[in-house]
């Protein structure tokens, strides 16, 4: 079976409800990532950090796979499908795909602060001052902030390059080392990138632009794909 790595970013859950980072009505408009999304954020003032992922949690929770995550589950069927996502939802996995690796963290889990090994599944909407681990030291959200290492990401660019179809969805490829994924995928791969903003951004070599929303330039691609 044919390999086909996607990677994604904010725009694949776009039209889920879920706002991306860096559109002009982004989240990165409304909050300083150095308020909320730094080790030393988290240091400064713990209670604003973890109001700001309960909301995210909440939106999550309340939002539904769009028909691009549906399009890229139903890819199973025909493909070695793995998708690497910077996203922190969980609507890939929804939508029903077997092979889901966060380059990010994941909203849906919380992680202790004695021990970075130590990672439970958010069972409650919200964590608060005051949750701990067994440890007895208290839970952080499962994020991978700015200034502190990508653990995925040594296996992701492994998992790239192995790629036969590689599909960019929705990123605005600004944020390293995720965004240098690209550049380990093999020169005898076919390659695409979706987003309805692809003019604007840099295209790495050798990619085909599909310039759509996720939803319908997923749905192109994999009917293409599956012919
Ligand atoms: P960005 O907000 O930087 O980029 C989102 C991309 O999605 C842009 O290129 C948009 O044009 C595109 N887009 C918007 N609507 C879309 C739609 N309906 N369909 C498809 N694409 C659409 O988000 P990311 O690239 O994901 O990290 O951001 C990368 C990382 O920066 C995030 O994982 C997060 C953020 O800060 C951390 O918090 C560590």
């Amino acid at each position: 079976m044919k390999k086909v790595i996607v990677f994604t970013g904010a725009g694949v859950s776009a039209e889920s409800g879920i706002k991306t980072f860096r559109a002009s009505d982004g989240l990165w408009e409304e909050y300083r990532v150095e308020d909320v999304a730094t080790p030393g954020a988290w240091q400064k003032d713990k209670e604003l950090v973890l109001r700001f992922y309960n909301e995210r949690r909440k939106q999550v929770m309340s939002a539904n796979p769009n028909n691009a995550h549906i399009a890229l589950a139903e890819l199973q069927n025909y493909f070695d499908v793995q998708i690497i996502t910077q996203n922190i939802d969980d609507l890939h996995e929804r939508a029903g795909s077997k092979k889901v690796l966060h380059l990010h963290g994941e909203i849906l889990k919380a992680r202790s602060t004695a021990n970075p090994a130590l990672v439970l599944d958010l069972i409650g909407e919200e964590l608060n001052i005051g949750d701990k681990c067994e440890l007895g030291s208290q839970l952080r959200p499962h994020i991978v902030w700015f200034g502190e290492a990508v653990p995925n990401m040594e296996l992701a660019n492994i998992i790239a390059e192995k790629a036969d179809i590689f599909i960019v969805v929705g990123t605005s490829l600004n944020v390293y080392p995720a965004a240098g994924i690209t550049e380990f995928v093999s020169d005898n791969a076919e390659k695409y990138l979706i987003d309805p903003n692809a003019d604007k951004l840099n295209v790495p070599y050798g990619f085909k632009v599909i310039a759509s929303n996720a939803c319908d330039g997923v749905l192109a691609l994999v009917n293409k794909l599956i012919k």
